[in-house]
């Protein structure tokens, strides 16, 4: 409680094509500028001391977009593993990529597979890609494989709590979001980390994601340090604990 840099920072980077389209430019050139926030975030994030990075890359409903804007998006992804992995791995940052990996094409599986080996053990920053990612979708999967578990005899259906769905999301290894960023104006949380985000501070920007920079992201830090995270407790309670030893 009380801390002033968030363990889990998780952002949905939404902007990209209005930012282009403000500029007369195609949607597409919008995504690639997106590329220098992401590597902003992540420098940025290193620097704070930040534990783990979680990017709303591309969504269950992004499919449903032009097959252009669709396999550009494919390619830019592909694309920057292969030049940014090597150092992410340099700085310690461990890369995974969360969601339904499958619907992708075989070399960016493989690619990522990759990238998810090289920088396994890695333990400055957990950087998280979802793609392909929904909230729902990994609550339906964890209750699939609660499900699972139960009828392999290894779960008691009763025994069914919290910490047993949480422990089959995806990332459910790292520390809960503490703030959640959107940029782009929306106030949405547009079906991301639904369960992982129960207790998020929200932060809502309006930038468009190619303009969110580094002293952007720290001016969403320093909002975040501002709040008094509650957790259900009354704001005397929370100052009686803060003056306890390790309060
Ligand atoms: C939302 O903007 C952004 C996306 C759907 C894609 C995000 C991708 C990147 C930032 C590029 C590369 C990312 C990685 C991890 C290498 P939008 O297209 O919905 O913008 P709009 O709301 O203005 O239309």
């Amino acid at each position: 409680m009380g801390r002033t840099v968030p363990r889990h920072v998780a952002i949905i980077m939404d902007g990209n094509g209005r930012w282009a389209q403000q500029r007369r430019l195609p949607r597409t050139v919008g995504h690639r500028a997106g590329v220098k926030s992401v590597r902003a975030v992540v420098e940025e994030s290193v620097r704070q001391g930040i534990e783990a990075l979680t990017l709303f890359a591309f969504s269950s409903e992004n499919w449903r977009r032009p097959q252009a804007e669709i396999r550009l998006l494919m390619e830019l992804f592909l694309q920057t593993l292969r030049s940014d992995v090597r150092q992410l791995h340099e700085n310690g940052v461990r890369l995974r990529v969360l969601g339904d990996r499958s619907a992708f094409p075989d070399v960016l599986q493989r690619r990522i597979a990759e990238a998810e080996d090289l920088t396994a053990n890695n333990e400055t920053l957990q950087l998280q890609i979802a793609a392909n990612y929904g909230g729902r979708w990994d609550i339906t999967q964890a209750a699939r494989r609660l499900a699972a578990d139960c009828v392999a005899g290894c779960l008691d259906p009763n025994a069914i709590d919290e910490n047993a769905v949480r422990a089959r999301l995806t990332g459910a290894d790292l520390p809960e979001p503490d703030l959640f960023v959107r940029t782009g104006g929306e106030k949405r949380l547009s079906n991301f980390l639904l369960w992982q985000s129960a207790y998020a501070e929200l932060y809502f920007t309006h930038l468009f994601w190619p303009d969110f920079d580094e002293d952007a992201y720290r001016l969403a830090l320093a909002d975040f340090a501002s709040r008094q995270r509650r957790f259900g407790l009354t704001g005397d309670q929370i100052s009686t604990l803060a003056g306890c030893v390790g309060g």
